[in-house]
C-alpha cells in the first residue's frame, strides 16, 4: 500500500487560521493524508483565539511574533523557521494561504527545499503593489513559485490564466471562509455588547491595513464621528486590532465617544455573529469582504482598491476609500436611502457553497495518486 501523502499547512495570522481551520479538519478526515500543522505565530493572541475555537494543536509553533515587528525581521525569521521544520518533516506538499508575510516566507522556504507548494486563496489581485501593501506583492510572489493554485472564484482563476500559469494546475474551489461560517453562525447568539446596541442601528468597524495607518485612519475616524453627531440612533462597535499603531490612533480619536465601544479582538464565533447582527459594516479587512455578502450585510470598504470584485458585483460591497468626506457621505447615504440599503443587503454569496475544503482535499489526493512518494 502507498504511504500517506504528507501535507504540511503553514500559517501565522488570524485570517489565515480562520480559513485554514476548515481545511485542517477536512484533511484530518482523509485516510490518504497525513496532516501536519506548522504555525509561525506571526500573530500570537489573535492566532491562539482561532486555534482554540477550532481545537487545533499545531505540531510546530515557531512563536515568532514580536511587538512592533518589522516586515524584514519577520520575513527573515519566518523563512529560517519554516526551513528548519521542512527539513524535519520532509512534506510532499506545503499549503500556504493568501498574502501575508507568513504565506510568502512559507512558500519561499518550500521552494528553496524543492517541496511542492499549494496556494489556498490564489489569484486575488489589485495589480497595485501599494494597495494592499505588502499583500499584493506577497500573493504575486507566491503565485510565481506555486505548483497547485486553489482559486476561490472564476475571476481569480482568470487572473492566473492571464499571468500564464498552467491552466491544469488552477482549481476553482470556492473560498474556505464560507466553510468556516458553517462552524460559527448561530441564530440564538447573544452578547452583552449587542445588548448595549440593541435599540440602535449597529455599525461594526474594523481597520488595520498598513497603508491606512496614520492619516487615512484618522480621516476614517473623523468621518465616522460626524455620522454619530448626525444620527443619534447609530452605535458603533470596533474590535480593535492588537497592532499598537492602530490602538494608539483608535484610543486617541474614539476613546471618549459615548456611542462607540472600543473592544478587544473578538473570537471568530463572536465576530461572525456580530456581523450577522449588524446594520452595516465599515472595514478595510479582506476576510470580512467575503463573509458579509454571505450574511447579507452591506459593507463600505475603507480602501482605494479591492481584490474582491465579486462582492462589489454582487452588490454587497462598495469601495469608498479613506477620505473623511467620503466616509461621511457614503455612510450617510446608506443610513438614509432605504432602497439602496435593501439592495445591498440581499444575501448573495459569490465565494462558494461552503465545500471548498472538501474540494481541495479531493484534488490533492487525485494529484498525488500518480506521483511516486519518496
Ligand atoms: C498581518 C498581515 C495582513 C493581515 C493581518 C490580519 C502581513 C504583512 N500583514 O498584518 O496581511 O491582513 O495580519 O490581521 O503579513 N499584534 C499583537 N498580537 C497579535 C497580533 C498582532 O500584539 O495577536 C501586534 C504586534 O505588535 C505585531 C503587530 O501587531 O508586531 C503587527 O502584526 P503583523 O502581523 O506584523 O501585521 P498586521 O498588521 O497584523
Ligand atoms: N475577525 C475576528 N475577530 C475580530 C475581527 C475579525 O475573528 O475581532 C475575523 C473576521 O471574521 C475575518 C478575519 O478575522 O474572518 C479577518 O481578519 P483581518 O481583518 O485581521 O485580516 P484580513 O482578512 O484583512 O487579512
Amino acid at each position: 500500500m502507498k504511504r500517506k501523502i504528507k501535507v504540511m499547512l503553514v500559517f501565522g495570522t488570524r485570517p489565515e487560521a480562520i480559513k485554514m481551520a476548515p481545511l485542517i479538519i477536512e484533511l484530518k478526515r482523509r485516510k490518504e493524508i497525513s496532516t501536519i500543522v506548522c504555525v509561525t505565530a506571526q500573530h500570537r493572541q489573535m492566532l491562539d483565539q482561532v486555534l482554540e475555537i477550532f481545537n487545533i494543536n499545531p505540531d510546530y509553533d515557531l512563536d515568532l511574533m514580536q511587538p512592533n515587528q518589522t516586515l524584514t525581521s519577520l520575513t527573515k525569521n519566518a523563512i529560517e523557521g519554516v526551513d528548519k521544520i521542512i527539513k524535519i518533516v520532509n512534506p510532499d506538499l506545503v499549503l500556504v494561504h493568501g498574502d501575508t508575510t507568513t504565506s510568502f516566507a512559507g512558500a519561499l522556504a518550500s521552494f528553496y527545499n524543492q517541496i511542492k507548494i499549494g496556494h489556498i486563496e490564489a489569484g486575488l489581485r489589485t495589480y497595485n503593489l501599494k494597495s494592499p501593501f505588502p499583500e499584493e506583492a506577497n500573493r504575486q510572489f507566491v503565485s510565481t513559485i506555486t505548483d497547485m493554485h486553489f482559486a476561490p472564484t472564476m475571476n481569480s482563476k482568470q487572473n492566473l490564466i492571464n499571468e500564464l500559469k498552467p491552466e491544469n494546475k488552477i482549481f476553482v474551489t470556492g473560498n474556505t471562509a464560507i466553510d468556516a461560517l458553517k462552524y460559527t453562525i448561530t441564530d440564538k447568539y447573544e452578547n452583552k455588547f449587542l445588548d448595549w446596541a440593541k435599540d440602535s442601528r449597529l455599525i461594526l468597524l474594523t481597520t488595520h491595513r498598513r497603508e491606512n495607518l496614520g492619516e487615512p485612519m484618522r480621516n476614517i475616524f473623523k468621518g465616522l464621528k460626524r455620522i454619530l453627531q448626525d444620527f443619534n440612533d447609530v452605535k458603533v462597535i470596533y474590535p480593535v486590532h492588537l497592532n499598537p499603531l492602530v490602538r494608539k490612533i483608535a484610543n486617541e480619536m474614539l476613546g471618549n465617544e459615548e456611542r462607540i465601544k472600543l473592544i478587544e479582538p473578538l473570537n471568530v464565533i463572536d465576530f461572525h455573529n456580530f456581523i450577522n447582527k449588524s446594520y452595516l459594516i465599515l472595514t478595510d479587512s479582506g476576510g470580512v469582504q467575503e463573509e458579509a455578502p454571505s450574511l447579507g450585510k452591506p459593507v463600505l470598504v475603507l480602501r482605494d482598491t479591492t481584490e474582491r470584485p465579486e462582492g462589489v458585483d454582487a452588490g454587497t460591497l462598495k469601495v469608498i476609500g479613506t477620505k473623511e468626506i467620503d466616509v461621511y457621505n457614503e455612510t450617510k447615504t446608506l443610513l438614509t436611502n432605504d432602497d439602496l440599503y435593501s439592495s445591498m443587503s440581499k444575501a448573495q454569496n459569490p465565494y462558494g457553497d461552503g465545500n471548498a475544503s472538501v474540494r481541495i482535499a479531493d484534488i490533492i489526493i487525485k494529484e498525488f495518486n500518480d506521483v511516486p512518494l519518496n
